[in-house]
């Protein structure tokens, strides 16, 4: 049996690093443990303010990013943090050599049905110890990320991390406390006949993703020549989770539906840390064109269109979109 304590000491040299991971997993429990009593912990419904994206905010957003952020304002290894939560970055101590990112809450429109969540984060280095920390130093490209991971409040709580070449999986232990090993390794399959997207958008889409959808939904009597099956959790932690698990397409793709937003997603709390994982484990993670983890960020709070999982399906993507490019 080994815990995270364990495999953080035998795979890493970087005692920062691994001492922010902890930080980042101890909050993790106080949040399982508060989504396990629901309402009786009073953290279900709205928070009654919107966060700087213009989006209500639940009481356990604003609950989880203020675990977080206390916590990690209490680590001397954290130089600063940036929230999807928060409207700037907040330096911490100047002598850190790590910036944290986080989503501390994800899928907030599953919270109040009991369903699953989750708290997305990545870690980048801080190239300006001794001097406070501004939004700008956040600003670098997903393949800094010295580790990404998340934790998933389903069923049990788990932890998928990623601070080396590979992925791995713990899950919480209830009695002890600890989170231990369940999956090294984890490796995805490069095809797949499950997909995830939300098709209620699909008059917001470009051609080649409503092309893409209809292909599949034709299944064996299409180009495809095969069925397809689509899951949607609602919360991106769960989705990667299955993908991680089992495979699969995940896509929250470039639509129309509010003027000047890429998409959805985050750059800098979902995609990045998420595709991270992803390509670690062997599978691929575009904006539908170019790698995700390579996008220059211009702004901590961008959004941006994503396509990730089994790589030849996400390839087949990408192909879709070249070839409408170059009509
Ligand atoms: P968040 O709860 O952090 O705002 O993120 C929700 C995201 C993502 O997790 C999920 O895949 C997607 O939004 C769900 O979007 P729809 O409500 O449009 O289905
Ligand atoms: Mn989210
Ligand atoms: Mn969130």
């Amino acid at each position: 049996m080994t815990t995270l304590a364990q495999y953080l000491n035998d795979h890493t040299t970087n005692s920062a690093l691994s001492d922010v991971i902890t930080t980042i997993t101890d909050v993790g429990k106080t949040i399982s443990q508060l989504l396990r009593k629901g309402a009786l912990a009073d953290i279900l419904g709205e928070a009654g303010n919107q966060n700087i994206q213009g989006e209500e905010q639940k009481k356990l957003d604003v609950l989880a990013n203020d675990l977080l952020l206390d916590a990690l304002a209490q680590n001397p290894h954290c130089a600063g943090v940036a929230s999807e939560e928060l409207d700037d970055a907040i330096p911490a101590h100047t002598d850190g050599s790590l910036l944290v990112l986080f989503d501390p809450l994800d899928g907030s429109s599953n919270i109040d049905i009991n369903m699953a969540v989750g708290t997305i984060f990545s870690i980048l280095p801080y190239q300006h110890q001794g001097q406070t920390s501004e939004n700008s130093d956040f600003l670098q490209a997903g393949n800094q990320q010295l580790a990404a991971g998340y934790l998933l409040y389903g069923t049990s709580t788990m932890l998928a991390l990623t601070i080396a070449d590979n992925v791995v999986m713990f899950s919480l232990d209830p009695d002890s406390g600890d989170y231990v090993l369940v999956q090294n390794n984890v490796q995805i399959d490069a095809d797949t006949s499950e997909y995830s997207i939300n098709s209620s958008n699909y008059r917001y889409w470009r051609a080649p993703m409503q092309q893409y959808i209809d292909e599949l939904i034709a299944g064996e009597t299409g180009v495809r020549g095969r069925d397809f099956n689509t899951r949607w959790v609602a919360a991106m932690v769960g989705d990667v989770h299955r993908i991680l698990c089992r495979g699969g397409l995940f896509t929250y793709p470039f639509d129309t539906k509010y003027a000047n937003k890429a998409g959805k997603l985050r750059l800098m709390y979902e995609a990045n840390p998420m595709s991270l994982l992803i390509e670690r484990a062997g599978g691929d993670a575009t904006d539908a064109v170019n790698r995700i983890l390579d996008i220059a960020p211009t702004d901590i709070h961008q959004r941006v269109p994503v396509v990730l999982g089994s790589k030849n399906e996400v390839n087949y993507v990408k192909d879709l979109h070249l070839q409408h490019a170059n009509k």
